[in-house]
C-alpha cells in the first residue's frame, strides 16, 4: 500500500470543513482590512529563501525540500510565503509603481522538520503582506487583524511582541550581545555555541533551561533601541492597549526568520502542545531592497492552519460528546450490560456494544461514537457489582457501584 509521506496529511471530511471555515474567516477579515488575493508558485529558486529567510536560519540550513530540476536549476518547495510574495512584488515592478499594496494568500508550505503533534512537513498557512506602509499603525493593524481572526474562531492565544530595532541600533546591540555570549560561551549548549558565530540573536531563543538561566543576564534589545525604534515600539503598545488587545513584551522573541526589523510578534496558545505558536509576523523594511527591489516598507503575518484546526477540532469534539457507551470485556457479561444499558436509555442516549472486545478497542469505539461517558464490565467489576467508568471529556476514571450508577452519571 502506498501511503502519504511522513509529516504530510490528507485533509478530508470534517477536517476539510474546518479548513474551509478557517480560510473563509481569514479571507473575509483580510478583505475588510483592504487586502487582495495573490497566488504564487510553490516552487522557487533556492537562492530566494537563502537571501531572505537567511542561510543561518534552521529553515534554510536544515529544513528545505531542495533539489536540482531537470534543467539543472537549484530549486526548493517554499518553506514560507513572504519571500515569494516579495519576489512577485518586485518582478511585477510594484516597487516602482508607488502606493500601498496589500496581499493575502494561503496554501502549502514545506519544512523538512521532525514531525510531531502540531509540526508537519507539509502544512498550510494563511498569510498577509503589506507593502509601502511605514506607519506603526499598520503594524498595529496586522496584529489587530490576527487578533480578530482568533476571536471570530473563538481561539484564545497570548500575544507576545518585541522590537528588533533597525539598521542603526540592531548592529550595535548585536555587538553587545556577542560580547556577552563570548564571555559565557563555555556555559552554553552546542547549538548556542554554533549560533554565536552564525546568528547570535537566535541564541536568545534557546529552549535549554541552563542556557536560559545564563541568558537572564544578557543585554536586551528593548533596552538598546534608538529613539525612533523605541518611540515606535511604545506607540505600538499604546495603539494595541487603546484597541483592547492585551500583550506581553518579550525581549527574547526573535523569530526563526532573519528578515525582521522593528516589530516582531507571535500569538501563542495554551490549548495545543509544545508547538504552541499559532501565528506570527512582523515588519521587514529591508527585504524588498535586499532582494533587488527599490527600498520598500513591508509588514505581515502568517498563521498555521493545522494548529488552528487542532484547537478547533478538540473543542468541537468536546462539545459534540454526548451520551453513554457501555460494553464488556467478556461475552459472558453482555446480558448484564445490555440490561443496564436498556435501563439507562430511559434517561440518556446509550450505545450498547454487543461484542466483547479489549479495553483499548472499546475506548476507541466510544471515542468514534463521541460518547461522553464510557462504562465497561470486566471480571473484577462483575465480581463486585461494579462498572469501570471513564469521563471522556474530563479524562477521569473510577469504578462505580451499579446500584449508584444514576447518581454517579448525574
Ligand atoms: P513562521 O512563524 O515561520 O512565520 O510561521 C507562521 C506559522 O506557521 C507559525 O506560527 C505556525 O503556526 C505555522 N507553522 C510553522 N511551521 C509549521 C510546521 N512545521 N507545521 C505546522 N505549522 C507550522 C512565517 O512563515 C512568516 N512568513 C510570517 C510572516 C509573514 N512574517 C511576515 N509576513
Amino acid at each position: 500500500m502506498i501511503q502519504a509521506l511522513r509529516g504530510m496529511n490528507d485533509i478530508m471530511d470534517d477536517e476539510a470543513k474546518l479548513y474551509k471555515k478557517i480560510i473563509d474567516v481569514c479571507e473575509d477579515t483580510a478583505k475588510k482590512y483592504g487586502y487582495e488575493y495573490i497566488e504564487i508558485p510553490k516552487l522557487e529558486e533556492t537562492a530566494l529563501f537563502k537571501r531572505s529567510v537567511g542561510e543561518s536560519s534552521d529553515i534554510v540550513g536544515k529544513e528545505m525540500y531542495q533539489f536540482t530540476d531537470k534543467s539543472g536549476n537549484d530549486v526548493c518547495l517554499r518553506p514560507e510565503g513572504t519571500a515569494g510574495v516579495v519576489r512577485a512584488f518586485i518582478e511585477h515592478k510594484m516597487d516602482r509603481a508607488g502606493g500601498v499594496k496589500k496581499y493575502f494568500y494561503h496554501g502549502s508550505m514545506f519544512r523538512y522538520e521532525r514531525p510531531q503533534k502540531g509540526r508537519l512537513r507539509e502544512f498550510h498557512q494563511f498569510g498577509i503582506e503589506c507593502f509601502s506602509e511605514g506607519s506603526v499603525y499598520e503594524d498595529a493593524s496586522v496584529i489587530l487583524m490576527l487578533s480578530e481572526i482568533l476571536k471570530k474562531l473563538d481561539i484564545e492565544a497570548t500575544l507576545k511582541i518585541n522590537s528588533l530595532g533597525d539598521g542603526d541600533c540592531m548592529p550595535k546591540y548585536r555587538e553587545k550581545l556577542l560580547k556577552f555570549l563570548k564571555e559565557n560561551e563555555n556555559e552554553l549548549c552546542s547549538d548556542c555555541k554554533r549560533r554565536i558565530s552564525t546568528n547570535p540573536i537566535r541564541v536568545l531563543d534557546c529552549k535549554v533551561e541552563h542556557c536560559q538561566k545564563i541568558l537572564q543576564n544578557a543585554p536586551l534589545i528593548t533596552e538598546n533601541l534608538n529613539e525612533i525604534c523605541a518611540g515606535e515600539f511604545s506607540k505600538l503598545q499604546e495603539i494595541l492597549t487603546a484597541n483592547g488587545v492585551t500583550f506581553e513584551v518579550d525581549p527574547k522573541l526573535v523569530r526563526g526568520l532573519d528578515y525582521y526589523t522593528k516589530t516582531a510578534f507571535e500569538f501563542v496558545s495554551g490549548e495545543i502542545g509544545s508547538q504552541s505558536a499559532v501565528g506570527g509576523g512582523g515588519r521587514y523594511d529591508n527585504l524588498v531592497a535586499f532582494l533587488g527591489g527599490r527600498p520598500t516598507f513591508g509588514v505581515g503575518f502568517a498563521l498555521g492552519i493545522e494548529r488552528f484546526m487542532e484547537i478547533l477540532s478538540s473543542k468541537e469534539s468536546k462539545q459534540k460528546r454526548v451520551g453513554i457507551y457501555i460494553c464488556a470485556l467478556d461475552k459472558k457479561y453482555i446480558d448484564k450490560i445490555f440490561k443496564i444499558g436498556i435501563d439507562l436509555r430511559r434517561n440518556f442516549k446509550v450505545e450498547i456494544s454487543y461484542e466483547a472486545k479489549n479495553l483499548q478497542k472499546h475506548l476507541k469505539n466510544a471515542d468514534n461514537k463521541n460518547a461522553e461517558i464510557f462504562l465497561c464490565m470486566g471480571e473484577n467489576e462483575a465480581k463486585n457489582d461494579e462498572l469501570f467508568m471513564k469521563n471522556l471529556i474530563a479524562k477521569t476514571n473510577k469504578n462505580i457501584k451499579i446500584a449508584e450508577i444514576l447518581k454517579e452519571i448525574r
